[in-house]
């Protein structure tokens, strides 16, 4: 979709004007005044809609008023709503350009774009058939700044979508390799399985030996011009998660091609970085591989040595994120950074807790958590805080190891989450959990089934 800024849209020649109506009060057209909020009695209520054809009366063919609710709760993350539910419906009328007139307050330009490209976002690139699109809209009224950066925003969702929604036969360990190297304005450093075994990553390693796919072990680096801060992400990039030779059952294996989400989020975000061009210093992460149960598996009861040198007791080779996510964080807290934040779709448990509805995030600093929960709601996602209560380590307890890889059922996302400490040091971090809220079996909101790009809002927001 193409979007364009023009600072007066209302006597434009259109297919479709998009205007707003607030509740109890009027919209900034006469005509839409007269016949939908005189004549049809239309509220406003935040979503509804309604659509009037002109005959000819205004320059535009039709008119589409879009609910915006109260005036006093409307906020940033309504309008990135708003404007999604206006493209859904301009999609079902199969109109193929729009102008959005809104009569708001502020410069709500990033989060109108950003609704825009949400709702444009279709995988129908294995599809014979197309899905209809709307090919362009142009805004009134936003500033062009606003607008390119909610299109920046937007356009790293949809790296992040594509690349979680395609099958685990395209997007390998090497294919992830491959779309680091090519980010402009980014460094990549690929390490291969030899390096990594050099650099002492057992843990990584044994995930990565039951499949044909060889581990990729990604470092992106983007620097600002005078950098204030540095601050790694980790995303975890299982290619494809079968469990290993605690195979899962097949409801659960359908979608696990989605279990690089958190590295497709780190791409995302590293795409768009360049752009916004930030004065910080940013590493991108990724120990890529596949989980799957060939003839050299790692297996249960076999003992792994992670970067630190700390041994695990493999009780479940299903459990095998924190596996590779503890190599990674060694690695980046060898980086010398202030802050590491590691995403990651890792364990069912958080799904079960959360829903789809919010990911899970866990840290060592309580004033990072609350400042990414914070960001998070400012951009219009939602992450809410488990505990890491010390006592979670117990069930990991092993008597040949110093930790296993898993223990009770209970408190799932929680044990993961003390897991991963064990493989931080000297360094603020934050763990997201995205198990839920990454990848969709059915529409939610503005998002159809599949994969959400969760993450990559609120981590752009967070870096800026
Ligand atoms: N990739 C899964 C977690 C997951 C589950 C992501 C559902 C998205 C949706 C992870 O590797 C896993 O298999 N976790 C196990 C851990 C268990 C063996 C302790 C789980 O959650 O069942
Ligand atoms: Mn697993
Ligand atoms: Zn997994």
């Amino acid at each position: 979709m193409d979007i364009k800024v023009l600072t007066d849209v209302k006597d434009q020649k259109t297919e479709v004007l998009v205007i707003n109506k607030f509740e109890g009060e009027k919209t900034s057209c006469e005509l839409a005044n007269t016949y939908a909020v005189e004549k049809d009695n239309f509220e406003g209520k935040f979503g509804q809609t309604y659509l009037l054809h002109t005959l000819g009366k205004i320059p535009a063919d039709k008119i589409l008023i879009v609910g915006f609710g109260k005036k006093d709760e409307f906020d940033a993350n309504k309008m990135t709503s708003a404007v999604a539910k206006a493209i859904k419906k301009l999609q079902q009328i199969h109109a193929k350009e729009a102008c959005f007139d809104f009569d708001v307050m502020c410069d709500y330009g990033k989060s109108a774009a950003i609704g825009a490209l949400i709702a444009d976002y279709a995988f129908d690139k294995y599809k014979t058939e197309k899905v209809t699109r709307v090919e362009k809209i142009t805004f009134g009224k936003f500033s062009e700044a606003a607008v390119n950066e909610g299109i920046i925003f937007g356009e790293a969702m949809k790296v992040t979508r594509d690349l979680a929604n395609e099958p685990a036969a395209y997007a390998t360990p090497a294919k992830l390799a491959e779309v680091a190297k090519s980010l402009e304005g980014i460094t990549t450093e690929i390490y291969d399985k030899d390096e990594i075994e050099r650099m002492g990553m057992g843990a990584y390693l044994a995930v990565a030996k039951g499949s044909i796919q060889p581990p990729k072990f990604i470092h992106m680096k983007y620097s600002g011009i005078t950098p204030k801060k540095k601050i790694a992400i980790i995303g975890k990039g299982l290619c494809f998660d079968s469990g290993g030779m605690d195979l899962k059952p097949p409801a659960s294996m359908l979608t696990m091609r989605d279990d690089m989400s958190g590295a497709a989020c780190v791409l995302g975000v590293m795409s768009a970085i360049a752009k916004l061009k930030p004065e910080i210093e940013v590493h991108g992460i990724i120990a890529a591989c596949e989980n799957m149960p060939g003839n050299n598996a790692y297996k249960p009861g076999d003992i792994l040595t992670a970067k630190n040198g700390k041994t695990i007791e493999v009780d479940n080779t299903d459990a095998e994120g924190r596996l590779t996510l503890a190599d990674a964080l060694c690695y980046a807290s060898e980086l010398g950074v202030d802050e590491v934040i590691d995403i990651a779709t890792l364990t069912g448990a958080c799904m079960v807790a959360l829903g789809t509805v919010a990911s899970g995030i866990m840290g060592n600093d309580e004033d990072m958590i609350s400042r990414l929960i914070h960001t998070a709601k400012e951009s219009g996602e939602k992450f809410w805080e488990l505990p890491m209560y010390p006592e979670y380590m117990n069930s990991l307890k092993s008597d040949i190891a110093d930790m296993k890889n898993t223990g009770s059922r209970n408190g799932g996302a929680s044990a993961a989450g003390v897991f991963l400490q064990e493989f931080v040091s000297g360094v603020k971090w934050c763990h997201i959990d995205i198990a839920g809220t990454a990848f969709l079996e059915k529409p939610q909101s503005e998002f159809i089934s599949g994969a959400t790009g969760v993450g990559v809002r609120t981590l752009l927001n967070y870096l800026k």
